[in-house]
């Protein structure tokens, strides 16, 4: 029988890049991809722990497989990713119809698991961190592939230990890939065309920091502005404890660096932020944001909020309110808290009732809906350079690329302009895109 895999990826970019390796062992042990689970001989869940509701979709999707294996008891299921990471074994006495848990630093065993599930009939897991030697060994990184735009993986794990964050626990300590190996990869990937790099960690301002000798992420990003080939560069994601005066000029002076960049604030209270265990002030974030406008002055800015930490009064509340006013970020993401077994936040007193938490993630959507409209309106009649990405998700035969802000422009046009850079004039601005038309 043929052998097939289904493969459903929640959660971050770590997770995607995980998941891209996850392909590429499984078809390198003669398993073909398919995209319906009822034809797949495996199935896997590559899964996010990030807030509650993450866990309980990856728990619906695995209990909506449970039917699969009724009927085909030869039908093998696996969970990876942060919720293997943190259940472990209890995950294969809670769900008898699971064969297989592997942790966020197994990924690469997983042909070796997979084989043992199918030759012994076994069920097993595994979830051992593992030493930093054999991970600098193991950093994911891919080539081949035809996108344009492509995630290269610069550091791995977070020590910061914000009060309500999973992350620490689940991905493990803070290590950085030799930027050596990060440039031979983006030479690599210039090599086969693609024209947009986004480094990615998990705090990627700390790049270095814990090695002696290696570059700073300022420098790392000098390195790679230098690669012929590649046109465009962002970064993903960054803590406001880390931006370095160096970081900020790099939007000064590195023509590549796009002109977006996500700066997750949290909260707009120092009380919060403290509570967080943040390591910044409000103030100390605000000199920021203005320092950073000063060195770009078209820079858009997209951040994170919780709303609803233990403790948060009315007063905190407004205070990110205010916050949001003053800094008019392009975009939010925005969070009610969710408690984390294990975190520091978990054991805080919390009193303020649901539906008040509720009631202000509700208004603080509302002021930040208003101001992301205000700010996408003011590109349309603007010309504005795209790198064109494929056809538009629309299916409308139109096409789509990016702005340098990072947002998705339709427009009507042909896919020989995939890769490639086109003027288009933005002619509406909707709530998650905008549509342009191309300039002759
Ligand atoms: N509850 C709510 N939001 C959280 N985030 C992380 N942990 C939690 C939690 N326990 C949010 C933060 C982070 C984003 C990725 O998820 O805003 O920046
Ligand atoms: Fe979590 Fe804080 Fe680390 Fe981000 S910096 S992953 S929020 S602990």
């Amino acid at each position: 029988m043929n052998k097939t895999f289904y493969l459903e990826t929640f959660g971050c970019q770590m997770n995607v890049v995980d998941s891209e390796r996850i392909v590429a062992l499984l078809i390198g042990i003669g398993y073909g991809q398919v995209d319906d689970p009822k034809s797949a001989s495996l199935i896997l869940l590559n899964t996010c722990s990030i807030r509650d509701k993450a866990v309980r979709k990856a728990y619906g999707h695995l209990g909506r497989f449970k039917p699969l294996k009724d009927k085909n008891p030869d039908l093998m299921i696996g969970m990876g990713g942060c919720i293997a990471q943190q259940e472990g074994g209890a995950l294969l006495d809670e769900f008898p119809y699971l064969d297989l848990v592997f942790g966020t630093h197994n990924v690469h065993r997983l042909p070796e698991l997979v084989q043992q599930v199918e030759e012994n009939r076994v069920r097993c897991e595994e979830t051992e961190f593992l030493d930093m030697e054999t991970r600098l060994r193991l950093f994911p990184s891919r080539t081949g592939g035809d996108e344009v735009s492509r995630f290269v993986t610069v550091m791995q794990g977070c020590d910061n230990f914000c009060s309500y964050c999973v992350v620490p626990y689940v991905r493990g300590r803070e290590i950085s890939r030799p930027s050596r190996e990060i440039l031979e990869e983006v030479h690599a990937l210039a090599g086969q065309g693609v024209k947009e790099v986004t480094l990615i960690g998990q705090n990627v301002n700390s790049y270095g920091t814990r090695q002696s000798g290696e570059a700073s992420f300022a420098e790392l990003l000098e390195q790679v502005n230098a690669v012929e080939g590649i046109e465009r560069i962002r970064f993903t994601t960054s803590h406001p404890k880390d931006i370095s005066p160096e970081l900020i000029s790099c939007f000064g002076r590195l023509e590549k660096l796009c002109k977006h960049l996500h700066l997750p604030v949290q909260s707009g209270s120092s009380n919060v932020l403290r509570a967080m265990n943040r390591g910044y002030t409000r103030e100390h974030y605000l000199d920021l944001v203005a320092r950073l406008r000063e060195t770009c002055p078209d820079i858009r800015l997209t951040s994170d909020i919780i709303v609803g930490f233990p403790g948060e009064t009315e007063e905190d509340f407004t205070a990110t309110m205010t916050l949001l006013e003053q800094v008019r970020y392009a975009e939010i993401y925005s969070f009610i808290f969710s408690s984390r077994k294990g975190t520091a936040a978990a054991d805080l007193p919390d009193e303020t009732p649901a539906a008040v938490k509720q009631e202000r993630f509700e208004r603080m959507l509302q002021l930040q809906t208003e101001i992301s409209r205000t700010t996408w309106e003011q590109d349309v009649g603007q010309v504005c350079s795209l790198l064109v990405e494929g056809e538009s998700k629309l299916g409308d035969g139109q096409m789509f690329g990016r702005t340098t802000w990072n947002r998705i422009v339709n427009f009507p046009g042909t896919p020989d302009l995939v890769g490639q850079f086109v003027d288009v004039r933005i002619t509406k601005s909707f709530r998650n895109s905008q549509l342009g038309e191309l300039q002759g």
